[in-house]
């Protein structure tokens, strides 16, 4: 799909994007828009330096393309000045790779951090009171009749929600357990989030003074602290060597029977096959999963489950986010191409 036949610049987008928005600030500022169509989910390195061709001034990609030395230097060749990743995270970009071939790289912070811890708390809301479950016992014609034991679930208020990783996402996400339930936090990062611990103290005192116990926080010193002490625990940690299996055997094992794992981050925090066999010897166990180790495949035996939820990396798709990621990833590219500062770059 072409926008702008005779636009100067070329730019061209992997994936058709939501809205309209996007393409125009491109097409507007000179720019051919070309959209990659192509029916396949993934695009290979091959499809994609295809697409790059002999002349391209900027990409707009996606997390699931591999975007390292062979693509950079092919987009340099091309004469590309920026590429920008249709995401927060960018653990599918070597950064490093694009820096060598002078090409700025772009991403997507801000306009998901809300959507994103939304279905965070979905996920720890689906699991802790076995939603999925309970829709498929319905379905299924199974339910006949009110049980005083029937998908008895676990009460949020005054258990404490686990944050590991409170940056932005992990922040948002916290605020919303503590203010809509009532939760403690305990959260571990290696910076302090002062507005995080700000919010727990002043929403505390509100409840005090309306006579209802007060919710309390603490910065745990170490992962273990949490794994140990909460009761739901969400990862929003960024995805590199040092938070790779940050979840593994060992630490599923210091868990809480009960507790619930949500994982609304990267795939490759946990130690998917180690889940697998926590769920199975721990049925009062749950998790809520957005991502997975080798997506998009869940590994052997997870979808047997009863207490997995699963959803298919949906984290950041309400219609406003998704637009809005198009657009910041358009004014990346637009950015550099005229030789403004491109508006997000992971290297700042
Ligand atoms: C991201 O932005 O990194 C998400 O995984 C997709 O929205």
């Amino acid at each position: 799909e072409v926008w702008n036949p005779s636009g100067k610049y070329r730019v061209v987008s992997t994936k058709p994007m939501p809205g309209t928005r996007w393409i125009r600030l491109l097409t507007d500022q000179d720019c051919r828009v070309e959209i990659c169509t192509e029916k396949k989910t993934i695009l290979s390195v091959e499809d994609i330096l295809s697409l790059i061709g002999n002349k391209c001034d900027g990409v707009i990609g996606q997390l699931t393309e591999d975007w390292g030395e062979v693509l950079f230097s092919m987009l340099r060749r091309a004469g590309g000045k920026a590429f920008s990743n249709m995401a927060v995270g960018y653990n599918n970009v070597v950064v490093g790779a694009a820096n060598k071939y002078g090409i700025a790289v772009g991403n997507t912070p801000g306009v998901l951090t809300e959507t994103t811890a939304e279905l965070a708390a979905s996920l720890s809301l689906a699991a802790s009171r076995r939603i999925v479950e309970a829709d498929q016992f319905m379905r299924a014609g199974l339910y006949d009749g009110w049980l005083p034991h029937l998908f008895v679930g676990n009460l949020l208020k005054g258990q404490t929600v686990g944050v590991i990783g409170a940056g932005r996402i992990g922040s948002a996400y916290a605020r919303m357990m503590i203010e809509g339930f009532k939760m403690n936090l305990i959260y571990y990062d290696l910076y302090q989030a002062t507005r995080l611990e700000n919010f727990v103290t002043a929403y505390g005192e509100f409840l005090k003074a309306n006579g209802e116990q007060p919710v309390t926080w603490k910065r745990a010193s170490s992962m273990e602290d949490v794994l140990r002490e909460a009761d739901v625990i969400s990862l929003h940690p960024v995805l590199d060597k040092t938070t790779y299996h940050l979840i593994n055997k060992e630490r599923l094992a210091i868990m809480k029977k009960e507790a619930i794992l949500v994982n609304a981050s990267r795939g490759p925090v946990i130690d998917e096959a180690a889940l697998v066999e926590h769920l199975k010897q721990n049925p009062m166990f749950r998790v809520g999963l957005d991502v997975f180790e080798d997506e998009p495949f869940m590994k052997p035996g997870l979808a047997d489950m009863k207490n997995a939820v699963v959803v298919p990396h949906i984290a950041s798709a309400s219609k406003w986010t998704r637009e809005g990621m198009a657009t910041l990833a358009a004014l990346n590219v637009l950015g550099k191409i005229k030789g403004y500062p491109i508006w997000s770059d992971p290297n700042r």
